[in-house]
Parts: structure tokens; C-alpha cells; sequence
């Protein structure tokens, strides 16, 4: 399996709840192996089946800055099973919503659980940017995008643009 198209909101394939993966075999591996593939291509920092028209609760990310190795991570199942009550306010993008960005607020601590590329239980604490990376994957697997966490006004200003952009490229 090589790149996968990436889809852009709004669309109703991100909306869907991700079913769960009953068992890690080779063709989940070979699809986190396509997500991560994708997710690099596009210089993003994480990436969820909805967003590659898979709907199973899979997750890969990567929070490596630029220069620094690269160290994947591919999560089945993933979980938030602890979140702190501090919250933490960071600028998100995503790759289903190109060019926009907006500030979410968050818990700034996060515990997730999940199951690795082998099938393994495995937990992960996570703060800054890996808290706000995996919240936001999980999100996804929920159909939950970043501007659902923003006003109704300031999340149908970026989803109207988003349409305004397609109708235009389209005409093109
Ligand atoms: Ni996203």
C-alpha cells in the first residue's frame, strides 16, 4: 500500500465513528504503514484512519522536529483513559483541513492506552505537543475535528472557506 488520498472537510466520511480493530494482522500493519507514509508526505505531525477513508481506530504520529530522527508511532485502539484537569491552549492544524488553524484549549496531560503494531498493550503518558497530537487523532476517530472545539462562528468561517476553496479549484 503506498500514499493514500487525504480527505478534506467538510465531508462525511470524517464524521463516522471508527469501528474497533479486533485483531492486528498484516493488513493493519500495512495500513498504519500507508498512513505514516502519508502523514510524511504532507509534513504532518499525525494522522487517523477517517482521514484515509479507513474507518478502524488507527493512529500514527510522529512530534520529531525538523532535524531530528524520525520515530513513528502507530496506535490501535487508542484510548484517552486520563486526562488532567489542567488544560493547555495550543494552535492545531490538520491535514483534512488545509492552511487553517486555530488555538484549542485541551487537557494538558493525557494517558492513552492502546495496542501497538505487534498487538501488544501498551500506555503512554503524554504532555505538550504528543498530548495535543493524540487527543486530536482520537478525536478523529470519534468524527470529531479540531473546529468542534471551536464557536459555531469561528468554526463555520473555516469550513465555509474550506468549501469556497474546493467550488473554486474545482471550476478551475
Ligand atoms: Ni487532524
Amino acid at each position: 500500500m503506498a500514499e493514500l488520498p487525504v480527505i478534506i472537510a467538510p465531508d462525511p466520511r470524517l464524521k463516522k465513528k471508527s469501528a474497533r480493530v479486533e485483531t492486528v494482522d498484516d493488513s493493519v500493519r500495512e495500513k498504519l504503514d500507508a498512513m505514516l507514509e502519508t502523514m510524511y508526505a504532507r509534513d504532518g505531525i499525525g494522522l487517523a484512519g477517517p482521514q484515509v477513508d479507513i474507518h478502524q481506530a488507527l493512529v500514527v504520529c510522529d512530534i520529531a522536529r525538523e532535524g531530528e530522527s524520525a520515530h513513528p508511532v502507530r496506535l490501535v485502539n487508542p484510548e484517552v483513559v486520563w486526562a488532567s484537569d489542567e488544560q493547555a491552549t495550543n494552535e492545531e492544524g490538520c491535514l483534512s483541513l488545509p492552511d487553517q488553524y486555530a488555538e484549542v484549549t485541551r487537557p494538558a496531560r493525557v494517558r492513552v492506552e492502546y495496542r501497538d503494531e505487534t498487538g501488544t498493550a501498551q500506555a503512554m503518558d503524554a504532555d505538550g505537543l504528543l498530548a495535543t497530537a493524540l487527543q486530536h487523532e482520537i478525536d478523529h476517530l470519534f468524527g470529531r475535528l479540531f473546529v468542534d472545539h471551536l464557536s459555531k462562528v469561528k468554526r463555520n468561517m473555516i469550513l465555509r472557506r474550506l468549501s469556497k476553496e474546493r467550488r473554486q479549484k474545482g471550476a478551475a
